[in-house]
């Protein structure tokens, strides 16, 4: 379904929310910015709106990555970030299932 979504929506939730994701995700990324991370896994990240909009905001001093088991998305995820590489260069989009995360215990 994921899949099918992603090759017509660059956000799928913004489409889903009518917008107010825009709120709700400007509250999430302050909120995560008070702790400065330097390690951020964002879960299900779908197209990458919240692990790019970290990225905005925490620059290069976290590493951020964006885990997602649908691959199409996670290439709409990809294709925003090259476009913007340079802002985005902290970002990084990994295939995996949230119910068994490819990474190593405590990472995060
Ligand atoms: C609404 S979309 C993206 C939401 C995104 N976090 C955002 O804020 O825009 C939900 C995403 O969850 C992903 N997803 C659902 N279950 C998952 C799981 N078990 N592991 C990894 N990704 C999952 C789907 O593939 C989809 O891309």
């Amino acid at each position: 379904m994921f899949g099918r979504i992603a090759t017509v929506m660059t956000s799928p939730t913004g489409c889903s929310s009518g917008g107010i994701d825009i709120h709700w995700r400007s509250r999430l990324v302050s909120a995560v910015a008070r702790w400065r991370p330097r390690n951020v896994l964002d879960v299900a990240t779908g197209s990458g709106d919240v692990a790019l909009a970290l990225a905005r905001r925490l620059r290069s001093s976290a590493r951020i990555f964006g885990l997602d088991f649908c691959e199409p998305m996670l290439e709409r995820a990809e294709t925003r970030r090259v476009r913007r590489e340079k802002l985005y260069s902290g970002v990084e989009f990994i295939l995996g299932d949230a119910c068994a995360i490819p990474m190593p215990e405590a990472s995060f």
